[in-house]
């Protein structure tokens, strides 16, 4: 007869075999995707693990920052006697020290830092690629507990060798080679796409592991929701306004009004819509007239990452991805989200463009 402690171990050991079986993490993925570039010598596979390392650093922190009464505003000297960061800045610090050790990566263009960043030690100065980012989107979101996130793109750099140049930034969305975003939300989620689809992975804190949740995410072609600032209305565009009356129309055989849901945290608006289906809008208005948002580190990943999901992007007219990139912090109005919504959006543009000339 088996004793219990038996019993017990054959438990554990199963409960060991289907845990490994069925986890696939970050990046025993990278690794095993690898195989779909022939040439490809792992350099890109290590830059993406060097943003996973920093976004579950940047995750740990942001968990912390409810207890800033108990550690410290940004800004004070803390218990420890440290000077307490504001997150963006401690963001932006990981992901550039991360990048900077990793070795595969040239320059960095941050939304923190007015110019490129250089990486010009002796292992990355002559990396293939450059990398665009914001590592704390919507952080203004954080003192009130709501989702932020960290927005990368990468491109291959231009210049043949040395230190990384701004014109290596100066390439269209087109050429992004991978993009992603990591999610701090009610669980930390990491989607990516080097251009075969797009995945998503979600932190097991348990093991601090990203494991694949949301294999070959795919957005819906239409969805039921709407999300723009809606305070800027009798700022925006006539096509604009003609659109969103259109959304909040009674109408059945298409499932409207759509609901209006807006964060006002970019990363976690896109990312619901992405599951869900719905369009993300942030047109031209008076304060802004050529939109708020950056091309560079925010439109063209989240383009490239909506597009791979069977989405689309645009300005309002022009696909997002092939703007041409001429300044670093360029801005571009963005309708982005499930394709049937941003093709409609546009015809809105189109015609109402059209009524003003
Ligand atoms: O890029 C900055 C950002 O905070 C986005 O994350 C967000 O979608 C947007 O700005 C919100 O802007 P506003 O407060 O003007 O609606």
């Amino acid at each position: 007869m088996r004793k219990i402690s038996d019993w017990f171990g054959i438990f554990v050991h199963i409960q060991i075999k289907i845990t490994m079986s069925i986890v696939k993490t970050l990046g025993q993925y990278i690794i095993e995707k690898q195989a779909d570039f022939p040439y490809a010598k792992g350099e890109l596979s290590r830059l993406l693990r060097d943003i996973g390392i920093a976004s579950k650093i940047v995750n740990r922190e942001v968990n912390k920052a409810g207890l800033a009464d108990i550690l410290g505003e940004a800004g004070e000297i803390n218990v420890q006697g440290e000077s307490v960061k504001k997150l963006d800045v401690f963001a932006n610090e990981q992901f550039i020290a991360a990048l900077s050790v990793g070795g595969e990566c040239c320059a960095i263009a941050s939304e923190e830092n007015e110019d490129i960043i250089i990486i010009d030690n002796e292992v990355s100065k002559n990396a293939k690629y450059v990398v665009a980012m914001d590592p704390l989107d919507g952080s203004s979101n954080i003192d009130v507990n709501v989702s932020v996130g960290t927005i990368f793109s990468i491109y291959r750099r231009t210049s043949l060798s040395g230190p990384g140049t701004k014109e290596d930034f100066f390439q269209r969305g087109t050429e992004q080679v991978a993009a992603g975003y990591v999610i701090y939300g009610s669980s930390c989620m990491l989607v990516y796409t080097t251009g075969k689809g797009v995945n998503g992975f979600t932190l097991d804190p348990s093991i601090g592991e990203f494991c694949l949740s949301h294999p070959n995410l795919q957005t819906p072609k239409l969805g039921a929701i709407y999300s723009v600032n809606q305070g800027n209305f009798v700022h925006f565009p006539e096509g604009v306004k003609q659109y969103i009356r259109y959304c909040q129309e009674e109408d059945k055989s298409t499932n409207r009004p759509y609901s209006l849901r807006y964060i006002g945290s970019g990363v976690a608006d896109i990312h619901r819509n992405l599951i869900n289906g719905g369009i993300y809008i942030y047109p031209p208005t008076l304060k802004s007239p050529r939109g708020k948002l950056r091309l560079l580190y925010e439109c063209n990943p989240l383009a490239f990452i909506v597009e791979q999901a069977g989405g689309k992007a645009t300005d309002g007219a022009k696909r997002i991805m092939e703007l041409d990139t001429k300044e670093l912090h360029q801005r571009t109005p963005l309708f982005l989200g499930s394709s049937d919504m941003v093709d409609l959006s546009g015809e809105y543009m189109k015609k109402y463009s059209e009524v003003k000339a």
